[in-house]
């Protein structure tokens, strides 16, 4: 077993998550902790290349089937050459996205299915697990009004898919953490940043907690 912790940050479109990401890794590098804060499809200069390719695809965009193999592959990358070592020597990982979003974006929205998602991690990265999944989830009309903030109507490959595309995804990250609770925690992203990130504070206080 790694001697590190592992925590992703998940949830839809504009909900937050990179924020609360930051300031978890801020107020983890106070207590004197060695934090990795990175971010999915990315974190290594592979995984960045593969990030562009798949946000800002080239010709008619990937099928479905291209797309998720390009995210496991991206994956693959950012778990062997940064996670991974991380953790080994004790680091805190903390990732704005992981394989959930894989499940819910092409798995369950994009209709590849979780087995056939779970299959390509088990291959790419070994099946790593985070020790513990944040699924920020915040009220729609929220959501969609940082967005527009954000990217106005610049959106990417992904965040451009129809409303009912992101609706599915939203609704599975609630079931993957309904069906496996020990490894998720459901935070309320409505309010200030501050009340978000002391409910982040909560939840991640298990893994804070015991001492490995
Ligand atoms: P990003 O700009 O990081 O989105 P956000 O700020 O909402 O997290 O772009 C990542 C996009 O890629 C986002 O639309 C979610 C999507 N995605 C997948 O479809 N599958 C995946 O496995 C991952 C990691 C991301």
């Amino acid at each position: 077993m790694s001697k590190g912790r592992f925590i992703a940050f998940e949830g839809g479109e504009g909900m937050g998550k990179s924020t609360q990401a930051r300031l978890l890794a801020d107020m983890l590098r106070e207590q004197g902790r060695e934090v990795v804060l990175t971010r999915e499809p990315g974190g290594t200069p592979g995984a960045e290349a593969i990030r562009a390719l798949l946000l800002a695809p080239p010709g008619d965009g990937w099928t479905l089937e291209a797309e998720a193999l390009l995210f496991a592959a991206a994956r693959a990358d950012h778990v062997a050459r940064r996670i991974r070592p991380a953790l080994d020597r004790g680091a805190w990982v903390l990732c704005d996205r992981f394989l959930d979003s894989s499940r819910a974006y092409q798995g369950i929205a994009g209709g590849l299915g979780d087995e056939g998602v779970r299959a390509l991690h088990a291959i790419g990265s070994a099946g790593l697990l985070p020790d513990l999944t944040i699924v920020i989830d915040a009220p729609a009309a929220a959501a969609a009004e940082r967005l527009v903030q954000r990217d106005g109507d610049c959106s990417d490959a992904i965040g451009g898919r129809a409303a009912e595309y992101h609706a599915r995804v939203n609704a599975s990250f609630l079931e993957f953490a309904r069906s496996e609770p020990e490894r998720f925690a459901v935070v309320d992203g409505a309010g200030s940043i501050d009340e978000v990130h002391r409910r982040v504070v909560a939840a991640a206080a298990r893994l804070l907690a015991v001492p490995r």
